[in-house]
């Protein structure tokens, strides 16, 4: 079972295990994950539930395209390359010990 590791903007970590197939929108709120409110449920239609690829990540996530990217104009918090629409990165077994980084706020 993948781990992902979700860090809060105080630098806390959390490492819960995720189901291959589920998003990391769905793993974060599965566990309890602060800081992830996906209020669409995952139709990427809020931005709500804004994260940032650790670096040594990214290129095996990659980065936002189409829509998400058209999406991530109405994240609350700065946009950079490694941001990324957690309901839309989803788990595979390549992705165990992925870190995402927690914006300050979501609304
Ligand atoms: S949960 Fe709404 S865009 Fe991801």
């Amino acid at each position: 079972m993948p781990k992902i590791t979700f860090l809060a903007p105080d630098g806390t970590a959390q490492t819960v295990d995720a189901r291959v197939g589920d998003s990391a929108m769905q793993t974060a709120l599965a566990h309890g994950v602060d800081g992830i409110t996906a209020e669409c449920g995952g139709a990427m239609a809020c931005a709500t539930c804004h994260a940032y690829v650790a670096e040594d990540w990214m290129e095996r996530v990659g980065p936002a395209t189409g829509i998400e990217a058209d999406m991530l104009e109405f994240a609350a918090c700065e946009v950079t390359p490694a941001s990324r629409l957690s309901c839309q990165i989803q788990i595979s077994e390549e992705l165990d010990g992925l870190v995402l980084r927690l914006p300050e706020t979501q609304i």
